[in-house]
């Protein structure tokens, strides 16, 4: 349980034992307080105490909590978790910049037609919000994508991918919550898997566990599907682990391979698939579990 909510709200055990104490030193102080208050109020019914009780002590929980999370060093996480909070509730009027954002980071290589969908998807969203791309490929097609959306671009190279912070600084700068490949082709480096621990997305475009694999990305894949003379093919989204195409399987959906398709014209069909499914799921993943 520990271990799920320390992932949950991305924070280290130490972290984790003051936000504890926060709750339960704010939880302790709201009754304490919501008792003293009750003691000076004039006799009413039982109902109606129980209301004024609970309204008291939902008013003064918040306000406890961010009293306490001060001393402790945790006002941030606090008031982060209160706004959320008050926007399930549907305190929608808060001004939208106020708002808790999710941080998404799209990693593409190539031309991006799946990262302008999902630019697509979450423009004018009122929680999740695509801050940056990030490419390895200088003069790859989503980076104009990236120019005409204002999106901020990193262009990555080898060396500090892979034997440097693999850029660890400029994730954090954005406080990115999730990593989400489009059409990345290199391998991600375990310090960000770490760092990201089911927080790192790819779409494969073909029906994971088959046809995945070092190796097995574009054209590949679908001259493979076609060379087994598959009846079937698609897409599936998973998560990323130090492994090619192996974390586990979030979402599949299929399409025929048709009598006479080639490369082209089952790329197609797979595109199709990956722009309807990839940015809802990615949706409601982030909902889930960020
Ligand atoms: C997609 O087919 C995706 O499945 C694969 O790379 C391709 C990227 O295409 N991982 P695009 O650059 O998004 O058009």
């Amino acid at each position: 349980m520990f271990d799920s909510l320390r992932k949950k709200w991305k924070v280290g055990g130490v972290q984790l034992l003051l936000i504890i104490a926060t709750f339960a030193i704010g939880g302790s102080l709201t009754g304490y307080a919501g008792k003293k208050i009750m003691n000076h109020l004039p006799l009413v019914p039982d109902w109606l105490w129980t209301l004024i009780y609970i309204a008291l002590i939902t008013l003064l929980w918040p306000v406890a909590v961010l009293l306490v999370s001060f001393p402790l060093g945790q006002y941030r996480f606090f008031s982060k978790y209160i706004r959320r909070i008050l926007f399930k509730m549907g305190f929608h009027s808060m001004k939208a910049g106020e708002l808790p954002k999710k941080h998404i980071a799209i990693f593409a290589s190539g031309a991006g037609s799946n990262a302008q969908k999902i630019i697509d998807h979450f423009r004018g969203h009122p929680t999740i919000r695509v801050v940056l791309i990030v490419c390895n490929k200088p003069g790859a097609g989503v980076l104009n994508i990236a120019i005409k959306e204002g999106i901020p671009a990193l262009i990555i190279e080898t060396e500090r991918f892979f034997r440097g912070d693999s850029y660890l600084p400029e994730m954090e700068d954005a406080s990115i919550d999730l990593i989400v490949l489009a059409g990345f082709l290199w391998k991600v480096p375990s310090a960000l898997i770490q760092k990201y621990p089911e927080r790192i997305i790819n779409i494969h475009p073909a029906l994971l566990p088959e046809f995945g694999g070092k190796g097995m990305y574009g054209a590949n894949v679908h001259s493979a599907v076609l060379a087994a003379a598959k009846k079937q093919s698609g897409i599936s989204i998973h998560l990323v682990d130090d492994q090619y195409d192996h974390g586990k399987v979030l979402f599949q959906a299929n399409c025929p391979v048709q009598e006479g398709d080639t490369i082209e014209s089952l790329t197609q069909r797979i595109h199709a698939l990956e722009h309807l499914h990839y940015a809802p799921e990615i949706e409601k993943y982030i909902k889930e579990n960020v």
